[in-house]
């Protein structure tokens, strides 16, 4: 046996055997809940079937394939459209409570509008949440992750301000349609992701334009997200009894230092990050946070523009957005280490600039298969306890959390990097006082991981792409996830699963 696999053991061993030292058994408590998740783009194809629409993301895989890492798209995808049935047989073989996905804008209004309902998108929404129902698995709804109508992009998508109105309509169609065995809604998934990604990035529709269009569009979805929130209360929610949150990302910023500068660095970066769409829901005062205000404003003057790039609420949308959520949603997967920038001097508008700070992740920080995504699993913690403490404890329900690995089914990596996690949000939630009410790992399947196609798996199972069937295979991980939703408890034999890494 070669040294480094004695060593390797003998470490797996030792963590293992203190970590049972400090705490036998982690469990989560009876309410506590564990799901899954997933999104229509990335897994449902029938990307032109049955009166489905254009979104900005057929639109912009077909017209880009060079731009996606592997050339392809979500034209077939999983194709859970065909096989919603199959995936609910896995999610019940997992043993878990919910399941987090998202409907496709454009198979319920092929316009992007009212006008026109397509009966067959309501059909396979229906469809599957009685399927869900009938198998005791609690349907969590987002109503937006990112497939918008391709015909609501050419009036500027998201940068234009009416789109308040048609996501509040369109919310009212999913409310009318599935409000009745639905009670749990996200309207929004990550704004931080698809308003940099998507009007300052390179993700659909395609926008270059940061420090302009990224503000319009963060503005517009805060907006649309308060009315929706204020939809619900006075149409559905006395009938309903639902509850209706958004999902925002934090990656978590530690500064690189503990110097003061590095210390406000990191501040300036969780407030411009996660502060952008947490501020003006989760404060008492609400609207943007007030150093995204000052440098904002402050760079727009020096670079000569008549008015901030960062657009105003009025004080009814203050208001009506203050306070918009049942519960709060939250993805997170890494951290960053973070030092001070330059957000004076340069004259070039753009987010990165406005923030004004370096960010950067240690070489020893285990890897996934994604460059952004290093394993931290005290982050995590550190990420639980600032919104702790600068949203006065809101409810939260993590509604993404995983890693990227290669294909195979083999996956050690994957089960120790839950593992670390949920220990940290054990420790978040019994050491500290963090109100957390679940935890969902993304992903069920293998899927389209957007600009990077499907070369970055991030399944509980694996999908074959080369199947017409598209077979979904459980992994290591699967099981192990298994047997933390059954449970409620992290297996005590959790080195049965790393094991495997020796023999890998
Ligand atoms: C965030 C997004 O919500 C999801 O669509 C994506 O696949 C995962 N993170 C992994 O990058």
């Amino acid at each position: 046996m070669k040294l480094q696999i004695i060593v390797t053991i003998l470490t797996v061993i030792w963590s293992r055997t203190n970590a049972s030292i400090t705490n036998t058994k982690l469990c989560f408590g009876e309410n506590f809940r564990f799901g899954v998740a997933t999104a229509s783009y990335q897994i449902e194809g029938g990307w032109n079937v049955s009166g489905k629409g254009e979104s900005i993301w057929d639109r912009y895989t077909h017209e880009h394939p060079e731009r996606v890492f592997d050339h392809n798209n979500g034209d077939v995808a999983d194709d859970s459209y065909q096989r919603y049935k199959e995936d609910v047989k896995l999610l019940k073989e997992l043993g878990v409570n919910f399941y987090r996905f998202s409907i496709s804008w454009p198979r319920i209004l092929p316009t992007g509008f009212i006008n026109d309902v397509n009966k067959d998108g309501i059909r396979y929404y229906n469809d599957l949440i009685d399927e869900l129902r009938r198998n005791d698995i609690e349907p969590l709804v987002t109503m937006y992750h990112w497939d918008l109508p391709q015909i609501l992009q050419e009036l500027g998508g998201w940068t234009n301000p009416v789109m308040a109105d048609y996501f509040a309509d369109y919310a009212k169609v999913l409310f009318n349609e599935f409000g009745d065995r639905v009670q749990f809604w996200l309207t929004f998934n990550e704004p931080l992701s698809f308003c940099q990604d998507g009007y300052g990035g390179n993700d659909a529709p395609g926008g270059q334009a940061s420090g302009f269009e990224d503000y319009m569009c963060g503005h517009n979805v805060l907006r649309a997200h308060g009315k929706v929130y204020t939809l619900y209360n006075k149409e559905y929610r006395d009938q309903q009894q639902g509850s209706v949150g958004i999902t925002l990302d934090i990656a978590w910023m530690e500064p690189i230092t503990t110097s003061q500068e590095d210390q406000d660095a990191a501040e300036t970066a969780r407030q411009f990050t996660y502060g952008w769409f947490a501020h003006p829901i989760l404060t008492d005062e609400g609207d943007y946070p007030p150093i995204m205000r000052k440098r904002i404003d402050e760079n727009s003057k020096r670079q000569n523009f008549a008015r901030s790039r960062l657009p105003q609420f009025t004080s009814e949308e203050i208001q009506e957005i203050k306070g918009s959520f049942d519960f709060l949603g939250l993805n997170h997967y890494t951290t960053f280490m973070v030092s001070p920038g330059d957000n004076k001097t340069s004259t070039v508008p753009s987010f990165q600039n406005d923030m004004g700070v370096k960010t950067s992740q240690k070489a020893e920080w285990p890897k996934s298969n994604s460059t952004w995504l290093k394993v931290v699993p005290w982050g995590f913690r550190k990420a639980l306890n600032w919104v702790k403490n600068t949203y006065n404890n809101p409810n939260i329900l993590v509604t993404e959390n995983g890693i990227s690995l290669h294909p195979g089914l083999h996956d050690p990596k994957r089960v120790n990097y839950i593992d670390g996690y949920l220990r940290a949000l054990h420790d978040a939630i019994y050491k500290d006082k963090c109100r957390v009410i679940g935890y969902t790992y993304w992903s069920l399947l293998d899927n389209f991981e957007w600009m990077r196609g499907y070369s970055e798996r991030f399944g509980l199972y694996e999908v074959d792409y080369e199947s017409p069937s598209r077979t979904r295979t459980p992994r290591l991980s699967a099981s192990y996830f298994r047997a933390i939703a059954t449970t409620g408890c992290l297996p005590n034999d959790y080195i049965n699963y790393v094991e495997y890494t020796l023999t890998d």
